[in-house]
């Protein structure tokens, strides 16, 4: 599924989802849970994550990329992985990552996935004896890049071409086939890169480019994410 916007052609109630946005939310997620964040709370509103902020929680987020003042923390892995976020709670919002999320509450299993856990997630899925849906936040509705190929990596990750059951699994195989060498030189052409760099922030498009990092894989439970 390459956007929220075409979720409801899914029927998600017997699959793994895994929620895919590499620039950022899902990379900041891995970063954050694979450095010893306690959990981290995906919401859908500014307000919701205010609600859980009076309750003590880190508060996160963008809209359009930019950091709420309010907030504690912005969308940035490096936010994610300080020293003194160990053991805490965040709640965070974003523009689509954490939309796919709440679009993927009814299913059995929901996972997070970016090139930094990539291994992990291919070795989770491998077990797995579930359809599996690649969902990809896009942006704004849009199909986008660095989601694609990131699904791409997925599947040629798997080895299981032959039971791909949609030219949307074939089309992003292929992509990684011819662009996954390199991530971040195909990332950094994406919109979303170009979006990003107009606030001086290459160094997340960079960071979030880069594979197996951390060897964990979040999942949602009762609302919250955890390892
Ligand atoms: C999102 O959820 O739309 C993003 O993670 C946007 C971003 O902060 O790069």
């Amino acid at each position: 599924c390459y956007t929220p916007e075409l979720i409801h052609q899914f029927d998600v109630s017997d699959k793994t989802v895994v929620v895919i946005d590499v620039l950022r939310a899902t990379s900041c997620m891995v970063a954050g849970l694979g450095s010893g964040v306690a959990s981290i709370t995906p919401v859908a509103s500014v307000e919701e994550c205010e609600a859980l902020g009076a309750q003590g929680y880190v508060m996160a987020g963008e809209r359009n990329g930019e950091k709420l003042p309010q907030f504690h923390l912005g969308n940035s892995p490096f936010d994610y992985m300080e020293k003194s976020l160990k053991g805490q709670k965040i709640a965070t919002t974003t523009t689509n990552g954490t939309r796919a999320l709440y679009l993927s509450k009814d299913a059995p299993e929901v996972i997070i996935g970016a090139f930094l856990n990539l291994k992990a997630v291919v070795n989770h899925l491998s077990k797995s004896k579930r359809d599996i849906l690649l969902f990809c936040a896009g942006w704004k509705g849009k199909y986008n890049l660095e989601d694609s190929l990131f699904a791409g990596a997925v599947l040629d990750g798997l080895k299981k071409q032959a039971e791909f059951d949609s030219d949307a699994a074939t089309a992003a195989f292929y992509l990684y086939q011819s662009m996954g060498k390199d991530p971040y030189y195909f990332i950094s052409r994406s919109n979303h890169a170009k979006r990003l760099s107009k606030f001086g922030i290459l160094k997340d498009i960079e960071y979030c480019s880069r594979c197996n990092e951390f060897d964990v894989v979040p999942k949602l439970k009762n609302g919250e994410l955890v390892v």
